[in-house]
């Protein structure tokens, strides 16, 4: 990994496949070298490289070193954290980080959470939870996990911005509520939920016999790292009596933040709330947690089996974190963030979020000094969606022609692996800055071949039209 010179290879999915077309796994190679060997043409020759300077395209980090040790070690011991018998003291330290997350989060006594596999898990737990523990307020003789849904369900419908992450829509379909039943609610000029409109569109759910279940808000958005206002929302809640989930899967590194911790204001008077220790907190994937308010809310998931975690070991006070999960048999992630706080601790990983957030805002002064970058927002987390747009007289296919163009030159070539998007039928770039090694000359390489790749784009249009127009 050391001598790693550049984030990708480049190499392109037929190119790849193409090698592995005379693998045959029914026959085991002589020697485990040779697996190796295998093993490191098909798969590290070509990886993609988060640890990288010049990756900056997802949400992904690169890892501390605690936490590759942990890995070592709970995989080794191959610990299951689903009842005290598998795990013991594993049982006890999740429930540590877990009681360490909802105290920098700032829930109250009472309130509870669980290791997932990560944001998409987390957030349909809370999906799960607020459609459950409705039912259960209104009809608690008429519980969903033994009923399934009542009547009133093709009625219910959760709020959330029309930036949020996919998985919320995915969550109401498995749910079996549907994508209908979610509402996307327009943002404001900083990408942030409009909690104007969503009071309107509470209200007019309401006006026409609906039911408001939930509201989503985002700490952190995939494109923009924007983070609704979370205290305006918590109160609409409060007003309508609904469920407030917060999905600061991305945001969550600011929860140790020495600087920017007040940007998460409000995230205390969440009903639920999703961590992704895997995007700010450097650890290796998979490391995300869920966290609700009202522990009590977990009953809806807990199911008792007599050969793993009957009723009487409840009753006898024997922790079963398989009660409180979407998974049986899960990974002892928990020592992963362990690990971190127990050998660099808690400022080093809040130092390093913040050194990240100033990377981005120095990225931010460069990339608007570009007269051809067209700049779309301020960082308020860590990432950056512009364009390259360097004259009028390129039509907007063009211009989006353009930039994914960019983006894909860029990535075929490996020397940096950049995001795309699209804002309002427009195409974009991204960048996602969560490497505390990166630094602003590396930036720098990437910003010069972007924009070297860009202009050699246009000029080729530009003089195909002009060579279209003298004939
Ligand atoms: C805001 C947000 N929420 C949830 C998720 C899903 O998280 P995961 O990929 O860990 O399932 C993502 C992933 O990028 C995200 O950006």
């Amino acid at each position: 990994m050391a001598t790693v010179s550049q984030p990708f290879s480049g190499i392109s999915p037929q190119e790849l496949a193409a090698e592995f077309a005379a693998i045959d796994l029914t026959r085991p190679l002589a020697t485990t070298e040779a697996a190796l060997h295998e093993l490191s043409q098909l798969w590290l020759r070509d990886a993609v490289w988060f640890h990288h300077p010049r990756y900056i395209a997802h949400l992904n980090c690169p890892i501390t070193l605690p936490t590759l040790l942990a890995e070592q070690l709970l995989s080794a011991v191959n610990t299951s954290v689903d009842t005290w018998d598998q795990s013991a003291g594993a049982t006890l330290i999740e429930q540590k980080v877990v009681d360490w997350t909802l105290n920098q989060i700032g829930l109250p006594q009472g309130s509870e959470g669980i290791f997932t596999s990560g944001g998409t898990q987390s957030n349909l737990m809370a999906m799960l939870l607020a459609r459950d523990s409705r039912v259960a307020k209104q009809t608690p003789e008429r519980l969903v996990k033994h009923h399934g849904l009542p009547a009133e369900a093709s009625r219910w419908r959760i709020f959330t911005s029309a930036l949020s992450h996919f998985s919320i829509q995915k969550s109401c379909a498995l749910l079996g509520l549907g994508y209908e039943a979610v509402i996307p609610v327009d943002y404001d000029d900083d990408y942030k939920m409009d909690s104007a409109k969503l009071a309107q569109a509470m209200a007019k759910v309401r006006d026409e016999g609906l039911i408001p279940l939930a509201v989503v808000a985002t700490a952190g958005t995939t494109d923009f790292g924007s983070i609704d206002s979370l205290t305006d929302i918590a109160e609409l809640c409060h007003l309508h009596q609904v469920w407030f989930h917060v999905d600061a899967a991305y945001g969550c590194g600011l929860l140790t933040s020495t600087q920017h911790r007040h940007r998460l204001a409000g995230i205390e008077l969440a009903d639920s709330v999703t961590v992704d220790y895997h995007k700010s907190f450097f650890q290796s994937v998979s490391c995300g947690a869920f966290f609700v308010r009202d522990a009590t809310h977990l009953r809806h998931v807990t199911v008792h089996a007599d050969y793993l975690n009957p009723l009487s070991a409840k009753q006898e006070g024997t922790p079963n974190l398989v009660d409180k999960s979407l998974q049986t048999t899960r990974r002892f992630d928990a020592l992963k963030m362990w690990l971190s706080l127990r050998i660099i601790g808690r400022e080093s990983l809040g130092e390093a979020f913040d050194q990240v957030m100033a990377l981005t805002v120095e990225t931010h002064h460069r990339l608007v000094a570009y007269p051809q970058l067209e700049v779309l927002h301020a960082p308020e987390l860590t990432t950056q969606v512009f364009r390259f747009h360097p004259t009028t007289e390129l039509s907007a296919t063009e211009v989006d022609d353009i930039n994914q163009h960019i983006r894909k030159g860029l990535n075929r070539s490996g020397e940096a692996m950049i995001a795309a998007t699209r804002v309002k039928g427009k195409q974009y770039l991204k960048f996602t800055l969560l490497n505390p090694t990166t630094s602003i000359d590396d930036i720098q390489q990437v910003i010069d071949a972007l924009i070297y790749r860009g202009e050699a784009l246009a000029s080729h249009r530009l003089q195909s039209k002009q060579h279209a127009g003298a004939h």
